[in-house]
C-alpha cells in the first residue's frame, strides 16, 4: 500500500476533563480483590460513576435509581436522552425491583442464559427513573456473569445502569486502555480487569410484545433464543438497511464507528484483493481490517481491530462480511453500523468510483 499521509495519528482526541478523578484500579478477574471491589461499590452507591469490565464489553456504571448519577452517564457519553440504558442486577431474584411483569419466556431465558450476555426488555416498575428508560414503559435488564461485575453488583446491592464505556456512536471498549482513551475525566473509578472475554455486547431481546423480538444480536445467538422460545423475530440489517423498528430505540445505522470511513465487502478473498489493488492504483490509501475467520474469535478482536485501523494512515478501511455462525451475526451487525450501511459486492467501476470518492475526500 502506498499511502501519501503516513503520519501517525492518535486514536481519540483528549476527552474534555469534567473534574472527576478517573483513578484506575487493577483487579484480577479470576480472584477480584474484596477491598477494591468494596471501594468501587461504595462509589456507585454514593452516586459516583464506575467503569468496569463485563463478559461482553466495558460498561460505565451508575446507581440506577439515582437520577443524578444516571444523567451524568448520559452527559459523559454524549448520549441522546432518547436511547435507554440497561439495568444490571447481581441475580435474577432482584428483577422485581425494576420489572413489573415476568412472563414465562423471561423465566425460560433467565434459567438458560443468566448470568450471561443476554438483556431482556420487559414492562418497567414505576420506581425506575424515566431517564433510564428514555420515558418508555419498558426497561432492559441483564444479570452479567463476569466475576468482577458479579462481585461489584453483590457488594453494591443496588441495580446498576451501565451503557458501554465509549463516547456515543464510537467503538465499544474491550480493554481498560480503550475506556481511558474515550472517557478519562468522566468516571470516578475504572476497574482494569484485562480484555473482556466475548468482545461484543449482550443480545437484547424484547419480551413486551406478542412475539419475542431480537433487537440486537450479541453474546447469546439467535439460534439459541429460537431453540428456547421457538419463535423470535429479527430483521437482518444486512439485507434491509432502511428498516428501523420502533421497539429498538438504540439501533442507529451509524454506530460503533471509526473516524476513517469503513466499507463492508460481501464477497470472497479474490474480490477483497481486487478492490485493494484497484483502489491503490487509483491513489486511494486503503487498508484491510483483518479478522479471524472463526466468528467467535472475530468477536473478541473486532473492536480492537477497528481502533487499530483508525490510528493507521489509511483513508479508507475495508472489512469482509463474516459467516453468521456463533457470534458472526453480532459481528456483522456491528461492522454494518460501523460502515454506516455501506456494503459492496463487486469491483465494477461504479463501485470503485464510490469508494475512491469516500477515500479521497
Ligand atoms: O453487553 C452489554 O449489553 C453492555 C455491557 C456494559 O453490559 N452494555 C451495553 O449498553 O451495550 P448500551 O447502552 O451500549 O446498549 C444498550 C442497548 C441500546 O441499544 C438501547 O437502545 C437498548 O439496549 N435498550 C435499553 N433499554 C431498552 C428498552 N427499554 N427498550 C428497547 N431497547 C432498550
Ligand atoms: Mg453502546
Amino acid at each position: 500500500m502506498s499511502c501519501h499521509n503516513a503520519e501517525v495519528t492518535t486514536a481519540d482526541p483528549t476527552p474534555a476533563p469534567t473534574g472527576r478523578s478517573s483513578e484506575v484500579l487493577t483487579v484480577d478477574p479470576l480472584d477480584p480483590d474484596r477491598s477494591v471491589i468494596d471501594r468501587a461499590a461504595a462509589a456507585l452507591v454514593a452516586g459516583g460513576l464506575v467503569a468496569f469490565p463485563t463478559e461482553t464489553v466495558y460498561g460505565l456504571g451508575a446507581h440506577a435509581l439515582d437520577a443524578g448519577a444516571v444523567s451524568a452517564v448520559f452527559a459523559g457519553k454524549g448520549r441522546p436522552a432518547t436511547d435507554p440504558l440497561i439495568v444490571h442486577l447481581a441475580a435474577q431474584d432482584q428483577v422485581g425491583s425494576v420489572v413489573a411483569d415476568w412472563p414465562d419466556a423471561a423465566e425460560r431465558l433467565a434459567a438458560r442464559f443468566w448470568p450471561g450476555p443476554l438483556t431482556m426488555v420487559l414492562p418497567r416498575q414505576s420506581s425506575v427513573p424515566d431517564s433510564i428508560t428514555a420515558g418508555r414503559d419498558s426497561v432492559a435488564v441483564r444479570v452479567p456473569s463476569h466475576p468482577i461485575t458479579q462481585a461489584l453488583l453483590r457488594s453494591a446491592q443496588v441495580p446498576v445502569a451501565a451503557p458501554s464505556a465509549n463516547r456515543f456512536g464510537r467503538i465499544s471498549p474491550t480493554t481498560a486502555a480503550h475506556v481511558i482513551s474515550e472517557l478519562h475525566g468522566v468516571y470516578d473509578l475504572l476497574l482494569d480487569g484485562g480484555p473482556t472475554p466475548l468482545g461484543v455486547e449482550s443480545t437484547v431481546v424484547d419480551l413486551t410484545g406478542e412475539h419475542p423480538l431480537l433487537l440486537r444480536p450479541g453474546g447469546v445467538t439467535l439460534e439459541d433464543l429460537v431453540d428456547e422460545l421457538g419463535d423470535v423475530g429479527y430483521h437482518e440489517r444486512l439485507s434491509t438497511p432502511e428498516s428501523v423498528d420502533a421497539r429498538a430505540p438504540g439501533q442507529f445505522l451509524r454506530h460503533y464507528s471509526p473516524r476513517t470511513p469503513l466499507v463492508m465487502v460481501d464477497g470472497d478473498a479474490v474480490l477483497i484483493t481486487a478492490l485493494l489493488d484497484l483502489l491503490a492504483d487509483r491513489g486511494v490509501c486503503v487498508a484491510l481490517v483483518e479478522l479471524p475467520a472463526d466468528p467467535d474469535l472475530a468477536a473478541h478482536e473486532v473492536y480492537g481491530a477497528l481502533r487499530r485501523g483508525d490510528v493507521g494512515s489509511a483513508d479508507l478501511l475495508l472489512v469482509g462480511v463474516l459467516d453468521v455462525d456463533g457470534l458472526g451475526r453480532a459481528v456483522n451487525d456491528r461492522l454494518y453500523r460501523a460502515a454506516q450501511g455501506r456494503v459492496v459486492t463487486d469491483a465494477t467501476s461504479a463501485v470503485l468510483d464510490r469508494l475512491t470518492t469516500l477515500g479521497t475526500r
